[in-house]
C-alpha cells in the first residue's frame, strides 16, 4: 500500500427529516447566504424547510448557480457576500451548487483575481468562509470532499481545484429530498458515481485489499441500487443506499493508500465545456474506450474487476476483460447513459478541440502512471466515436 494522509472533517447528518437540524449546525448569530440553483429547490419544497430550520438569523439568498455552474454567476454571489458582510454559506442543491459555494467560499477574502483559484488548483487558497451543504442530488462527492470545478463561459474553461479549507463543516443527506429529481438526474448520479470509483480503483494493485473490497463493495452496490432507483423513484431504501453510496466514493477513503487515475474525468471535463454534456454522460463516453486503450497498464486490475465485480471468471484474459468492459457499457446504457460521441452528433471533428484544449490546460500527462498524453487521449477519444 502506498504512503498516505486521510482528513475529513465533514460532519454528515443523514436520514429523513433531518433540514431542520440546520438549527443547531450553523451557528446562532451567523449571517447567512442561502445559495441554489434553478428553481428545484424552491419547488419541491426543500427552500423553505430550509428558511424554515435558520429561524431568525440574517438570511440572504443567491438562486441561479447553473448545472456547471460558472465563474461569471458565482462572483455576483462574491459581490453580494462582501456587500452584506456575511459570513456562513449554505448550499442547497446537487454538486453544481455546492462546488460553486465553495468557489464562493474561497473567492470572498481571496488577495487577487479568483480565477487565479482555479489557474492554481487551490494550492493558492489560505482560508475560506464555513459553510454547510444541504444535499439534493446522490452523484459527485461534494457534500463531504473538498474538491470543486468551475467553468468561465467566457474561454469555455472548466477546471477543478482543491483545498483544505472548503471542506463543508456538515452536509445533510436527506433521501427523500431525491424524489423529485427526473431520472436523467438519476441515472447521471449514478454513473458519475460509479466512474469516480473506478478511477480510485481500476489502476494497478498496490496490495490495498481493504480499499479494493470497499470499491468492489460499493460498485456492487451501485449495480444494484441504480436500477432499483429509477423503476420505483419512492423507494426509500434504494435512494437511502444510492445517497450514500455517492458520498463514500468520492470522500477520500477509497482513494487513500493507492494510485489514482482522473483521467476519465479530465477529458469529460473537456467535452462539457465545449459541448455541453452533463458531466455523467461525459464519463460513459470516455471510460470504456480508455479501459480498452490501457488494458495493458491495467490488465491485473481489469482482472480483478472482471471476476470480483461481474463474476467474469470464463475464458483467457482479453476475452475477460473485453466481457468486463461490454458489461461496464450495457450498465450505463441500461440506465439510459449513451456511451458513443456518435451518440451525442459528435464526430472526428471534436477530437481536434477537445485535445487542443487538454493540452492548453496542462493536462498531457494523465492517469495513474501519467501515460496518457495528449495522442493517447486521441486514441481513446477516437475508439468513442
Ligand atoms: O438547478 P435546479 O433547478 O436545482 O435543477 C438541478 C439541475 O438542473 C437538478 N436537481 C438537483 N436536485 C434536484 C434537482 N431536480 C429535481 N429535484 C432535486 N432534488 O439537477 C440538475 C443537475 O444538477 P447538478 O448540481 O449540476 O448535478 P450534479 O450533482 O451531477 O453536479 C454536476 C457538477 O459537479 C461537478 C461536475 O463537473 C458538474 O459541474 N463535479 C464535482 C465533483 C466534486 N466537487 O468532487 C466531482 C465530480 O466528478 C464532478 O466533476
Ligand atoms: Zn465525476
Amino acid at each position: 500500500m502506498l504512503n498516505f494522509e486521510f482528513y475529513n472533517p465533514t460532519k454528515i447528518v443523514f436520514g429523513d427529516d433531518t433540514i431542520a437540524r440546520l438549527s443547531d449546525l450553523v451557528p446562532a448569530d451567523a449571517r447567512v447566504l442561502v445559495l441554489f440553483g434553478g428553481s428545484s429547490a424552491r419547488k419541491n419544497g426543500t427552500l423553505n424547510e430550509v428558511t424554515e430550520a435558520l429561524g431568525s438569523r440574517t438570511v440572504h439568498q443567491f438562486g441561479g448557480i447553473e448545472p456547471n455552474p460558472s465563474y461569471e454567476t458565482l462572483m455576483e454571489a462574491v459581490t453580494l457576500v462582501r456587500n452584506e458582510n456575511l459570513d456562513f454559506l449554505l448550499a442547497v442543491g446537487g454538486g453544481s451548487v455546492i462546488d460553486g459555494t465553495k468557489f464562493v467560499a474561497a473567492a470572498v477574502n481571496f488577495a487577487g483575481d479568483p480565477w487565479e483559484i482555479l489557474l492554481n488548483h487551490g494550492t493558492n487558497v489560505a482560508g475560506a468562509l464555513p459553510f454547510g451543504t444541504v444535499l439534493t442530488l446522490p452523484a459527485t462527492g461534494s457534500e463531504m470532499n473538498c474538491g470543486s470545478v468551475i467553468t468561465r463561459r467566457e474561454t469555455q474553461a472548466k477546471l477543478a481545484f482543491l483545498s483544505h479549507h472548503v471542506f463543508p463543516q456538515f452536509s445533510i443527506l436527506d433521501p427523500t429530498k431525491t424524489y423529485t429529481l427526473p431520472p436523467r438526474q438519476i441515472a447521471n448520479g449514478v454513473v458519475d458515481a460509479f466512474v469516480h470509483i473506478v478511477e480510485q480503483y481500476l489502476t494497478y494493485p498496490v496490495g490495498g485489499r481493504v480499499q479494493d473490497r470497499f470499491a468492489e463493495g460499493l460498485l456492487q452496490t451501485l449495480i444494484e441500487v441504480g436500477p432499483l432507483a429509477l423503476e420505483t423513484p419512492q423507494d426509500a431504501d434504494a435512494r437511502a443506499n444510492l445517497m450514500w453510496t455517492a458520498t463514500l466514493a468520492l470522500n477520500g477513503l477509497i482513494g487513500a493508500g493507492v494510485p489514482q487515475d482522473w483521467a476519465t474525468h479530465m477529458i469529460g471535463h473537456e467535452l462539457t465545456a465545449l459541448h455541453g454534456i452533463d458531466h455523467a454522460r461525459t464519463l460513459a463516453i470516455v471510460l470504456p474506450s480508455l479501459l480498452n486503450v490501457q488494458r495493458e497498464q491495467k490488465r491485473a486490475k481489469l482482472l480483478q474487476y472482471a471476476s470480483r465485480v461481474w463474476q467474469l471468471n470464463e475464458g483467457d484474459e482479453n476475452e475477460r476483460i473485453d466481457a468486463a468492459i461490454r458489461r461496464t457499457v450495457q450498465f450505463f446504457e441500461s440506465l439510459g447513459i449513451k456511451t458513443r460521441l456518435s451518440d451525442y452528433d459528435l464526430g472526428p471533428d471534436t477530437i481536434d478541440k477537445v485535445v487542443d484544449q487538454l493540452i492548453a490546460h496542462g493536462m498531457t500527462a494523465l492517469g495513474e502512471q501519467k501515460s496518457i498524453t495528449p495522442e493517447v487521449s486521441r486514441t481513446i477519444l477516437e475508439g468513442a466515436l
